[in-house]
């Protein structure tokens, strides 16, 4: 479908995608590219990025790769100029690499861990955010989405550096939107439960108790699907959602509602 009925469409629109190569980031840039949007992978893993791209262009889409920490700021500037030199703009950006350092409550957490797990979550969405927003603003606006959790919404036992990161998370996103709402650029957040990638299904291989305890506490009764998640991404990148910014939406299969 085309024309004024299909706003979800992305056709003209560039699109960054920070975490490319997992499991929520490649279906996303997958979906985005059917959608007519040409992507920009940012990913540590340069290997699985340039996988990635030629997947895409073999099924007819636009994409190009960049290597990405994002938690150094001349990363995620060189990111955003990349996005632009390659492609001739930047439209839109989803926020989504993240990390997950082990699972220990306050006093247990070495500093070290803590400042790992905000520098990539937090200080990485921030430090994107912030380039990109700066080239958004000087073009006509844009839209932004992060990648948060349910962990920003109520805690995750025995996480307290990845709770604290997510709940920030949210917080950014809700600043930004109430910052640059009237200049073009709406921000929103998007808050997985459990779904089955790399970094979840990782810590559950071998431990089908806790797989089966995991989904049993979604109470759509299951673990939800990469795509699922990269279907709302693309949605709040679109302009179908041209009226929502600083939502902060649960794609967590009731997760949060019990
Ligand atoms: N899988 C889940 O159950 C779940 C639930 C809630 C939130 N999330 C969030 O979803 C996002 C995507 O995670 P996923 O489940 O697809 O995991 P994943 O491990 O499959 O993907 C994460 C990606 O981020 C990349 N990455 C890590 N550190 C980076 C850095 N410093 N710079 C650039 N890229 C970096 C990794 O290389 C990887 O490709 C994360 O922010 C995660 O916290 C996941």
């Amino acid at each position: 479908m085309s024309g004024p009925f299909d706003r979800l469409s992305l056709a003209g629109r560039v699109v960054l995608i920070t975490g490319a190569t997992g499991g929520i980031g490649s279906e996303t840039a997958r979906l985005c590219a059917a959608r007519g949007a040409a992507v920009v992978l940012a990913d540590l893993n340069a290997e699985a990025g340039e996988a990635l791209v030629g997947a895409i262009r073999v099924a007819g889409g636009q994409a190009a790769f960049v290597r990405t920490d994002v938690g150094a700021e001349a990363d995620a500037a060189a990111m955003v100029r990349f996005a632009v030199e390659t492609f001739g703009g930047l439209h839109a950006a989803f926020n989504n690499a993240g990390i997950d350092t082990g699972h220990l409550p306050v006093a247990d957490t070495p500093l070290e861990q803590w400042q790992r797990n905000l520098g990539t979550n937090l200080t990485g969405t921030f430090l994107c955010m912030k380039h990109e927003i700066a080239h958004m603003l000087a073009h006509g606006g844009g839209a932004i989405v992060n990648t948060a959790s349910t962990s920003g919404a109520i805690a995750t036992v025995t996480s307290a550096d990845y709770t604290a990161a997510k709940h920030g998370v949210v917080g950014v996103t809700r600043s930004a939107a109430v910052d640059y709402s009237a200049r073009g650029i709406r921000v929103n957040a998007v808050l997985p439960g459990g779904i089955a990638t790399p970094m979840l299904m990782g810590a559950l291989v071998g431990n089908d108790p806790l797989r089966r305890v995991i989904e049993a506490s979604h109470p759509i009764g299951r673990i939800g699907e990469p795509h699922e998640v990269a279907e709302t991404a693309a949605f709040l990148l679109s302009d179908a959602a041209s009226f929502i910014t600083g939502a902060c939406i649960m794609v967590d299969g009731g997760f949060t509602t019990q």
